[in-house]
């Protein structure tokens, strides 16, 4: 349906530390969302932005010796940038410091107070700054050094400080009737299993206000204490359309979000304590998460201290930007953890886009060229192999769609160059080069099919690649308003008689440095 709302959005960002390829990892699968809900006519919100409050930052503000403020407004800059340097096409980018943030999120914490699920009282016990979550002793175990650690290889602190309390104990029936009457709430299952089996063990109420430091934002008429940073965080979604104004134009439209993309360490805080925290101020909870794997570099995960950081701007520089965005959404299952690799990379590259997609669209074109004047021939009658090719490369697009939605893009890829190499059995088979001496009319029919193939695989492939999607219809002189998918199945395609500029490889072969030596 034309014009549906599409909301959707990326985890905020921890400032304290510079984005590495994880991050740009989470973006551009939303990123590919959101274009393709555009391309599809629908009416997407697209927010990323940044995490600044909490103690990490802090620390991590006075370790680089600056107030925590021009800490974040400095470290920030860093996730902007990226978000051009991949090509997001992001509608909004949050801060948690702003003053919208700051005032929605105070008015969301009155009304979760005076609807009676807030009390003061004491946190002691284990707190990992790294996760910014508080741990039960059960949950513990210890490192090669003997230090008490979190599940996910935190340190551990233990903390004893006044402290505001969520009842979330009293929202386990409620979550559990929210997950099973919303069987696609949570993605992948696996991941939804696991949530809902945390659920039926039990919650303990959440201590969600912090004492013993300062950076954050204070409890309305209790400025002694901060709130718990995930609270304040999660609420960024809501504060990017316009809460606490839930009659506003934009909350109406957009809220609940459609997706909210997570990796999966950051699961637990999306599907079950905000769900809880918006139900506790009447609020309707998203309609889904999904909590895709890690991209581990050399089978680890990247971490700093690792020394294993690849950032998005390396592989960028080394590859090129949507060989890049093809590659990570390609090469691991979304949904898995996955290596990234410099052959892999190259595989990618020099396979599926310079010989498949790169090398059908240029020796097409070159031909077309080369023996039809330039322009788009003129076809005669086509045959059943014609218009089988054709109907392929439309009707792929409801798988792809499929797909998307399940947030499986390497099967929705997948999907499109099955094409791709129907299309290149196409060329073998109609030989067309042989058709220029004994049947140029075929040859121009088989020409012109072709081209009209190409058209349709680059309106699919725009998401992913945007610039070279948009060379390649540049290429064939396709309109910018004939690039929808709307446009896709859309008859007469390419334009019989069009001039087509001179072709020049959208693909170009990585040559490795080593090899080539
Ligand atoms: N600030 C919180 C999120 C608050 S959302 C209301 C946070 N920030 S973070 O900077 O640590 O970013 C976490 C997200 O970055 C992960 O959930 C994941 O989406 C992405 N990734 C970080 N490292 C990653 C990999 N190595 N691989 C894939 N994604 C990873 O948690």
């Amino acid at each position: 349906m034309a014009d549906q709302p599409y909301y959707l959005t990326t985890p905020i960002y921890y400032v304290n530390d510079k984005p590495h390829i994880g991050h740009a990892y989470t973006t551009l699968a939303c990123d590919v969302l959101a274009r393709f809900h555009r391309l599809d006519g629908d009416d997407v919100h697209f927010l990323t932005g940044t995490d600044e409050h909490g103690q990490k930052v802090e620390k991590s503000a006075q370790a680089a010796g600056v107030d925590p403020q021009a800490f974040t407004d400095q470290v920030s800059q860093n996730f902007r940038r990226l978000a051009e340097d991949m090509n997001y096409s992001n509608d909004d980018f949050i801060r948690t410091t702003e003053p919208r943030h700051i005032e929605a999120t105070q008015a969301l914490w009155r009304k979760i107070r005076d609807n009676g699920h807030i009390y003061l009282g004491h946190y002691e016990g284990w707190y990992a700054v790294r996760d910014e979550a508080f741990y039960a002793e059960s949950e513990l175990t210890k490192d090669d050094n003997g230090n008490k650690v979190a599940p996910s290889g935190a340190e551990v602190e233990w903390v004893k400080e006044p402290s505001y309390f969520f009842d979330l104990s009293k929202w386990q029936q409620p979550l559990l009737d929210y997950y099973d009457a919303n069987p696609d709430f949570i993605g992948p299952d696996t991941r939804r299993n696991e949530v809902v089996s945390f659920v039926a063990g039990g919650l303990d109420d959440l201590s969600v206000s912090r004492t013993s430091f300062k950076w954050g934002i204070p409890v309305p008429d209790d400025p002694e204490h901060i709130m718990y940073v995930w609270l304040d965080a999660l609420n960024n979604y809501q504060t990017a359309v316009g809460y606490p104004d839930t009659e506003s134009s934009l909350y109406s439209k957009y809220w609940p979000a459609d997706l909210h993309m997570v990796g999966k360490d950051i699961l637990r805080f999306h599907a079950v304590y905000w769900p809880a925290f918006l139900m506790a101020a009447d609020l309707a909870p998203p309609k889904r998460v999904y909590a895709h794997g890690w991209l581990l570099n050399r089978g680890e995960k990247m971490s700093k201290s690792l020394g294993n950081v690849v950032t998005a701007g390396d592989l960028v520089d080394r590859y090129g930007l949507d060989p890049v965005r093809y590659y990570l959404l390609r090469e691991v299952p979304f949904g898995q953890d996955g290596y990234i690799s410099h052959e892999t990379m190259v595989g990618r590259i020099n396979s599926d886009l310079a010989n498949d997609l790169g090398n059908l669209a240029q020796r097409v074109l070159s031909m077309i060229v080369k023996n039809c004047d330039a322009k788009v021939p003129q076809p005669q009658a086509l045959t059943a192999d014609d218009t089988t090719i054709i109907a392929a490369a439309t009707d792929v697009l409801a798988a792809v769609r499929g797909e998307f939605e399940r947030q499986a893009f390497h099967r929705g890829l997948e999907a499109i160059w099955k094409i791709v190499g129907d299309a290149n059995r196409y060329v073998d088979a109609q030989a067309p080069w042989e058709l220029r001496k004994t049947d140029p009319e075929r040859m121009a029919t088989v020409l012109f099919v072709l081209a009209d193939v190409i058209r349709r695989l680059a309106i699919l492939v725009q998401p992913i690649m945007p610039d070279a999607a948009s060379a390649m219809l540049d290429q064939l002189a396709i309109a910018e308003d004939d690039r929808t998918f709307a446009a896709l199945g859309a008859d007469p395609a390419v334009v019989p008689g069009a001039e087509l500029p001179k072709p020049s490889p959208v693909f170009p072969r990585y040559v490795d440095d080593e090899t080539a030596a």
